[in-house]
């Protein structure tokens, strides 16, 4: 297992350019199952999970190409299984479901099982596909979707902790290739969900309100063939701005998008980053001392559960006390006892971390959980004193398109170490 080896206090200074966002790849490719013609997807990010759904795609019977950032996908003839092994190694499978019900009318699914930041049930997925006129058994860890054909229905998919990303991106998908008309209130307004509603718009679809909490879907009876280029990451922005903060550096971002990023720069501006739009690109450093800020994360436009982990290495640097109030995802906090190795003080008190920043922190040897985690392990190595080893960075590589080469060219001290 590839590990990171950091040496930190050089503040990021110069240019990085955004990638294509992962969570609007994921189910942008998974929606090349709905036609039998070709589709081309331009700027997909290459990751070893875009590269896994490619895998799927492929072993579902498309024929796809992964190239330059360009995935072209020909789904002429597929086939609605895909087994444990295929599902349990990325959460984000889940999202072939409603294009295989949709096509095929019939998908035999293994249920995707959880992971390190919680539960992760699907059963708002699976009322969205039954409200669509699907019948769902589930029997020895798998899904059994039919449906004779997709009538389109009304339905509220909101959840526990709010609406649900995949899970409206999956209905969405189903629902477009049907019959009638369906409304999913309580909605998921991300930019990815628009991302993958433009998307599935330039295959014939007709699909309006994405972007709001009420999406309705005239379904069609035949989706074509279409080209798209994904959005940049919002999540992957957020992390290197944040990184130029907490090294007290001074970095341009190019190819973000500002305004997909509202409440963070909201939260960076009270922290006393200043982020600063020139033209297309944002310029990032330090107004000054960096201040304490309490946070909640919560659905689009609220902030990011993705970008938690990441602004706490930077609030751990922050003189005073944050505290940072996770309502998403119930155990993603892994990241709190790896930056306590580091010097940080932080306590968890139920769904809330409280962060007694300022103290200096100090390189040591540190463990990746899971993908955001092993980003905010990175930016607290970079702004710690001394060499950190990251451990376990095959989850950071899932989601960030060359963060070491990104980050090396930025001035850090970082490398990568095979196979330890
Ligand atoms: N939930 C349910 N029932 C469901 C589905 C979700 O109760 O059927 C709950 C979840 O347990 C959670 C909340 O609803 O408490 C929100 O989960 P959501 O379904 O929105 O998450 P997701 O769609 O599975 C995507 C991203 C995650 C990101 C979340 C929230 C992808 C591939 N994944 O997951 O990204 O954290 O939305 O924004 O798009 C990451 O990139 O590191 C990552 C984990």
């Amino acid at each position: 297992m590839d590990s990171f080896l950091i040496k930190g206090g050089v503040p990021l200074r110069g240019e990085v350019t955004i990638s294509g966002s992962k969570n609007a790849a994921l189910p942008i490719l998974a929606a090349t199952l709905l036609t039998a013609e070709p589709c081309i997807i331009r700027r997909v990010p290459d990751l070893s999970d875009t590269r896994y759904m490619v895998k799927i795609l492929e072993s579902l019977g498309a024929t796809a190409k992964f190239e330059d950032g360009t995935v072209t996908v020909h789904a002429k003839k597929i086939k609605g299984y895909a087994d444990y092994d295929l599902v349990r190694k990325m959460r984000g499978s889940i999202c072939i479901a409603g294009p295989l019900l949709a096509r095929l009318h019939k998908a035999r699914i293994s249920l995707p099982g959880g992971c390190i930041i919680g539960a992760r049930p699907i059963n708002l997925h699976l009322k969205g596909f039954a409200a669509l006129g699907a019948k769902i058994k589930i029997e020895g860890g798998y899904i059994d979707a039919t449906a004779k054909k997709i009538t389109g229905g009304s339905m509220f998919l909101g959840g526990r902790a709010g609406p649900t990303v995949l899970g409206t991106a999956n209905v969405m998908m189903a629902a477009s290739l049907g019959e009638g008309i369906t409304v999913i209130e309580s909605a998921a307004c991300e930019p990815e969900v628009v991302d993958l509603a433009n998307f599935l718009n330039a295959m014939g679809a007709q699909i309006t309100g994405a972007g709001s909490p009420t999406i309705t879907i005239q379904g069609v009876t035949k989706l074509h063939g279409a080209e798209h280029e994904v959005i940049p990451d919002r999540i992957e922005t957020a992390t290197f701005i944040i990184a130029a903060a907490a090294t007290n550096g001074e970095v341009t971002v190019k190819g973000g998008r500002a305004d997909h990023l509202r409440a963070v720069l909201d939260k960076l501006n009270e922290a006393n980053v200043s982020v600063e739009r020139k033209g297309a690109d944002m310029v990032v450093k330090r107004k000054g001392k960096l201040k304490p800020v309490d946070i909640t994360t919560l659905p689009y436009s609220g902030f990011p559960t993705d970008v938690q982990a990441q602004m706490m290495s930077l609030l751990a640097l922050a003189p005073g006390i944050s505290i940072l109030t996770e309502r998403i995802f119930e155990s993603r906090f892994m990241h709190v006892s790896e930056l306590a190795r580091l010097g940080a003080e932080i306590e968890i008190e139920g769904p809330s971390a409280i962060v007694k920043g300022g103290k200096p922190l100090s390189g040591a040897q540190v463990m990746a959980s899971d993908l955001r985690a092993s980003a905010a392990l990175v930016i607290a190595g970079m702004a710690a004193k001394g060499s950190t080893q990251v451990n376990r960075i095959y989850h950071l590589d899932r989601g960030y398109e060359k963060m070491d080469e990104k980050l090396k060219q930025l001035g850090a001290r970082i490398q990568r170490v095979e196979g330890s």
